[in-house]
């Protein structure tokens, strides 16, 4: 809700505020970003006050001697008057790289303007439209901020007008600027690499500047555009937090300064490296969005905004909030050495476990027998498939599952026919010979005719067969960056423009479809993408251990609901590290759960587990996709770490519990909630799995009545078909009647964890790397 008070405007959500005020000098500033405050008559208590100008500060006003610039909470900062904090807006005209926005007019609106060529949230409650204008340049700012109530979320983007008689260049321009007090902030990025993406850095805002970025061309798996401030009181479930984001895919830059005055200006934009972007007489730029809440409920309640807004305001069309289906990919199982015979029997084994979506993965276009050809056509492999995608795909559905197909769009191999048509739609510089990476150069997406193949391509693929999902990959950085279509400084925003533009086109037409976002895992997982898909390939790392981190990173900016997570094979293909099976499933099931592993392969015991964890996770799927998401520990804790979901009426949930490394030197350990109520009664059961013989060793002798040999054909034999449970007649059950405030704080003692000594039905086996899930649920009162 905005309401407007003599200078100021007063924005409120459910438990938000943002007060702008127009200073004395005129510019627009920002008097609060917060915590809930309420509409008032009197602001008096809120302005900053300015009394004089600190000693080598600049009077931007002789009239108004009191006011620097510096010394303001600026909206939207230039340089050359004043301001020595990193501007908003870096412009060269013909005659000056001197500008200065004064505020012009506002204006309340139910909508966005359509944005030319940018993604756009949706159902926003309010959005309020600033003007400013630099009279001696004539030119035009329009500042908008959207207003998410729900979700505690406020948006912010320029559109900057040309209407002077000359153009400019614009060098740098930010989507959003905060400037507030500190307080004492800790600032949370991601940062990482291949099959390593979204580990939590956390360090003190310090004076000086913090960048967050990628130069990559994409969002990149170095540093995610999602970030966080926290307070330092702030912990996982209370104190004061900010997370910011920006709906964009390409190069990005987000930029924290402390200033000697211990005020923090916050940035998020377009990355200004490389960007030098014409601006035409009458022409207009505008950025992507930024978005940005708070809370005073910690990292978890500024987390669980973030979660609303995406699945509320980012994720859309069919697929919106609803149940996502649990499918098989065949990645890891066969890599790009298939045929007709070895899909269609992994489609019956999905079939068997319960699965309901068979993707197709890379490999079945074109020569593609190896990673070095056949990117840009987009012919079936005869050879692998003879009878065509809508072969498999009628194999699939006839078995009552979807099937979905893996497409790396933005891609040519030299090696192809595309690239032997059309050598200049391949991103490379005059005079050098283009770097390769995965053996592939990237197509130019700015050129209207590479988009305008790539539609008409996929268009026909999916016409052709009954593909109900799409898996759209993107394997390399961008370099050699030179178009013949524009200056350099422009293509890596033209080519995220162009991106969009295909996927406007093809998930419009085809809106019925689920697409999954990757690029080498998560190099491109933002919300700008989000956009247009409806789920994301969180990482090429399926190594449960790894997972812990990765998710647990991702999930501070992006709900459940969109984070792909497979069960795969061990020891694990990128960590060569074994993990029990359930935990595989445990850490998966906290997302969009899939297996990517050869089905055919397993044994009876690993089989029928992974059908029971499909029938577990169809029961509970709405409350692990959707529900309200908790990292009840930080991930660097040393013993387990803990996740939650739970519902928004607190009457069911789920907990996970993820050993890391087995030690003797655990007490009792208690099982730890948060926000359950209090006035209720709640059952809490654990699901554990039963253990293979061969977890023991040698240990089996000590309760067999007949010595063994641990390593032989018997115990092999035995291991196959029967569990350690199954052989001991005993139970993984654990179950309590627990009140919620005991829930609450930790009144929950677990049976004791394995100690090396004595094995009997009351000990917790779960070693190394194992876990449990607790599913918790209101105890019904009759009547
Ligand atoms: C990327 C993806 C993988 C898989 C391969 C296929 O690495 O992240 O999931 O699709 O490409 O080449």
């Amino acid at each position: 809700m905005i309401k407007k008070t003599g200078s100021i405007i007063h924005i409120n959500t459910k438990a938000t505020s943002l007060v702008l005020n127009v200073s004395k000098t005129g510019h627009l500033v920002c008097e609060y970003y917060g915590p809930l405050i309420p509409f008032g008559e009197d602001y008096g208590y809120l302005v900053t006050k300015t009394a004089f100008p600190h000693g080598t500060e600049i009077v931007y006003d002789e009239k108004i001697p009191s006011i620097s610039l510096e010394g303001l909470s600026m909206e939207f900062a230039t340089s050359g008057k004043g301001d020595f904090r990193e501007p908003s807006l870096i412009l060269q005209s013909e005659t000056s790289q001197v500008f200065d926005f004064m505020y012009e007019s506002d204006e309340i609106m139910d909508d966005y303007p359509v944005l030319d060529a940018l993604p756009l949230p949706h159902h926003v409650d309010e959005v309020l439209k600033i003007t400013l204008v630099d009279q001696v340049q004539k030119l035009k700012a329009e500042l908008f901020y959207g207003v998410f109530i729900d979700a505690d979320t406020i948006s912010r983007h320029v559109v900057l007008h040309n209407d002077s008689d000359h153009d400019l260049i614009i060098d740098k321009i930010m989507s959003l600027q905060l400037d507030m007090p500190n307080r004492d902030f800790d600032l949370i990025n991601l940062y990482g690499a291949w099959a390593a993406e979204n580990n939590i850095n956390r360090r003190k805002v310090t004076n000086g500047i913090h960048i967050n970025d990628s130069k990559t061309g994409n969002s990149s798996n170095r540093h995610n555009p999602f970030f966080m401030l926290v307070s330092e009181q702030a912990g996982l479930n209370n104190g004061v937090t900010y997370a910011f984001n920006l709906l964009y895919s390409g190069n990005h830059y987000e930029m924290i300064e402390l200033t000697s005055y211990d005020r923090v200006r916050i940035q998020l934009g377009i990355n200004p490296f490389l960007f030098h972007y014409r601006l035409q007489i009458n022409g207009k730029f505008e950025t992507p969005i930024a978005i940005m809440s708070t809370s005073t409920l910690g990292q978890n309640g500024v987390s669980q905004n973030m979660h609303h807004f995406v699945n509320h305001h980012i994720v859309k069309g069919p697929w919106a909030n609803k149940d996502r289906p649990i499918l098989l990919n065949n990645w890891e199982a066969t890599y790009l050495k298939f045929n007709e015979a070895k899909l269609t029997s992994l489609i019956s084994a999905a079939k068997d476990a319960g699965i309901e979506l068979f993707v197709l993965d890379d490999g079945w276009f074109s020569n593609r027998n190896d990673d070095t050809k056949g990117l840009g056509d987009y012919d079936v492999n005869e050879k692998k498939l003879p009878r065509g995608l809508s072969y498999l795909a009628d194999k699939a559905n006839a078995k009552g599952m979807k099937f979905g197909l893996w497409f790396e769009p933005e891609m040519v191999n030299v090696n192809s026919q595309l690239y032997e048509d059309h050598p200049d739609w391949a991103i490379k510089t005059e005079g050098r010979e283009p770097s390769l990476g995965r053996h592939q150069l990237v197509l130019d997406l700015s050129k209207f005719e590479v988009q305008a193949y790539l539609i008409e391509q996929i268009g026909s693929v999916l016409d052709s067969a009954h593909i109900e999902y799409v898996k759209w990959d993107m394997n390399r950085h961008i370099t050699d960056f030179s178009s013949s279509s524009y200056h350099s400084g422009e293509l890596y925003h033209r080519y995220i423009i162009g991106l969009y533009r295909v996927l406007k086109v093809l998930t419009g037409k085809y809106d019925y479809v689920l697409w999954e976002g990757c690029a080498s895992g998560g190099n491109r997982f933002d919300l700008g993408m989000l956009c247009f898909f409806q789920q994301m390939w969180t990482s090429d790392n399926t190594d449960a251990y790894s997972r812990y981190f990765i998710q647990a990173g991702i999930s501070l900016g992006y709900p459940l609901s969109v984070i792909g997570a497979h069960v795969s094979a061990t020891p694990s293909h990128q960590m060569l590290r074994n993990t029990p099976l359930e935990t595989r499933f445990h850490v998966a099931a906290f997302g969009n759960l899939g297996y990517e592993l050869d089905l055919r392969k397993l044994d009876d015991v690993d089989f029928k587990a992974i059908r029971e964890q499909v029938a577990y996770y169809k029961a509970h799927r709405a409350l692990l996709q959707y529900g309200r998401f908790y990292q009840l520990t930080y991930p660097d804790c040393p013993q387990a770490i803990a996740w939650m979901v739970k519902n928004e009426a607190s009457t069911e949930a789920i907990i996970g519990r993820f050993n890391k490394l087995q030690s003797l030197l655990v007490g009792s350990d208690v099982l730890p909630g948060f926000g359950f109520d209090e006035t209720l009664t709640y059952h809490v059961s654990a699901h554990r799995y039963d253990h293979r013989l061969k977890m023991f060793g040698g240990l089996i002798n000590h309760v067999a009545p007949i010595q063994v040999n641990e390593n032989g054909p018997l115990v092999s034999f035995i291991d196959k078909h029967k569990t350690m449970e199954q052989i001991m007649k005993s139970t993984n059950e654990e179950t309590y009647i627990v009140p919620g405030s005991a829930l609450n704080h930790g009144g929950v003692r677990l049976r004791a964890q394995w100690a090396g000594t004595g094995y009997n039905k009351d000990v917790r086996v779960l070693g190394d790397f194992g876990s449990e899930l607790f599913y918790i649920e209101q105890v019904k009162t009759s009547g």
